[in-house]
């Protein structure tokens, strides 16, 4: 059996903890993994002057799917956000977040039957890092929306949706403020929904999307959206089933695949062996499915159920006492 090549970027903050712990749970699958771990984030800048070294992209280029822990973005300035330059530089136009509740998970939302896949365009809109200062005290930042983009993200969810039998699209806009570039987002979601006759589609004004997604969440099957919707969107869909630490995210394009988790490098609990590994967990069992290995993802799916459901080992943010390499062991025994 070939060994899976996977680029291991294990991060920043509690990055290093759970993907430690993710490892070990994709190893005790009994998938044949070669991991090739490089640094990128605060850690590669202090160590060699460099936020991605070029190891980053030479080893991907290789194994073309990565494994990426959370990485630091200082705010309000400073340099680019290291998601942000992966996901242009390899063209990961895809940020796919499957949100769905975990058993025996107490959460406000817990008995409603929630099953959401959330894909964010990856590429544009107002995260084009094109921003200026016109004249002292204004500035300006781009918001580009492209008909190519549009189209492909468009395309990636319909494309999902038929594959996955989903009943319904629903795209998320404020295209009665912003009219051309919204506009256009809608007009490229039209085109294609019109090839997908089978599947209902429907658009929602994004202010109205969270109001609803607070009232009605299993209303909704899946959406489709520019790039800050989503970021804001797939936080507050997590919230829904227990928080950061459970959901994972896919940030996908023609030729490569970088899976992580949805959650920040949590600097308030690194080191303390305090971090929920369940999202970045979940992140390598969607990894898993992308390399074929469906068998080993649904067996790690499945351990990861059971450890909920027992509600033996679970970490102190969803309500547990277990350390992260308590519920990483408690995971690796129900496989
Ligand atoms: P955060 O997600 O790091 O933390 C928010 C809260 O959630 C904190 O209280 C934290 O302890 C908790 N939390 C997050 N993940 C957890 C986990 N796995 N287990 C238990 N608790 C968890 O968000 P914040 O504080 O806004 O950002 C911190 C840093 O992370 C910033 O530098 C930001 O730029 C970066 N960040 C990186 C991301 C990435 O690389 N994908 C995504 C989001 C933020």
């Amino acid at each position: 059996m070939m060994a899976h090549q996977i680029t291991l970027i294990p991060g920043d903050g509690i990055g290093p903890e759970v993907a430690d712990a993710t490892v070990r749970a994709v190893d005790a699958t009994g998938v044949a993994t070669e991991w090739e771990r490089v640094d990128a984030g605060a850690r590669a800048l202090a160590e060699y002057g460099q936020l991605i070294p070029d190891e980053v992209f030479a080893s991907l280029e290789i194994t073309r799917v990565g494994l990426k822990g959370p990485t630091a973005t200082p705010i309000g300035g400073g340099h680019q956000s290291i998601n942000v330059a992966l996901r242009k530089k390899l063209g990961l136009y895809v940020n796919f977040r499957p949100v769905r509740m975990l058993p025996g998970l107490k959460t406000r939302f817990s008995d409603l039957p929630l099953n959401l896949a959330i894909f964010r365009e990856n590429t544009e809109d107002l995260y084009s890092g094109l921003e200026h200062e016109v004249i002292p005290g204004v500035v300006e930042s781009l918001k580009i929306i492209t008909e190519k983009a549009s189209t492909k993200i468009a395309r990636a969810s319909f494309e999902y949706a038929r594959r996955e039998n989903r009943s319904k699209v629903t795209a998320i806009h404020k295209a009665n403020i912003m009219k051309l570039s919204d506009g256009l987002f809608l007009k490229c979601c039209r085109q294609v929904a019109s090839e997908y006759p089978e599947i209902q589609y429907n658009e929602l004004i994004v202010d109205n999307a969270c109001m609803q997604l607070v009232m009605r969440p299993e209303t909704f099957d899946l959406l489709v959206m520019p790039n800050l919707y989503g970021d804001i969107i797939s936080d507050l869909a997590a919230g829904l089933v227990g928080g950061l630490g459970i959901v994972p995210g896919a940030n996908i394009g023609d030729h490569h695949a970088i899976f992580e988790a949805v959650h920040g490098t949590a600097p308030d609990i690194a080191g303390k062996g305090l971090a929920n590994p369940t999202a970045l967990m979940q992140s390598a069992v969607l990894m898993l499915a992308h390399l074929g290995e469906r068998d080993a993802a649904a067996r790690l799916q499945n351990a990861i159920h059971k450890t909920y459901a027992a509600a033996e080992h679970l970490t102190f943010d969803v309500g547990g006492k277990a350390s992260t390499s308590e519920f990483t062991d408690a995971v690796i025994a129900q496989m």
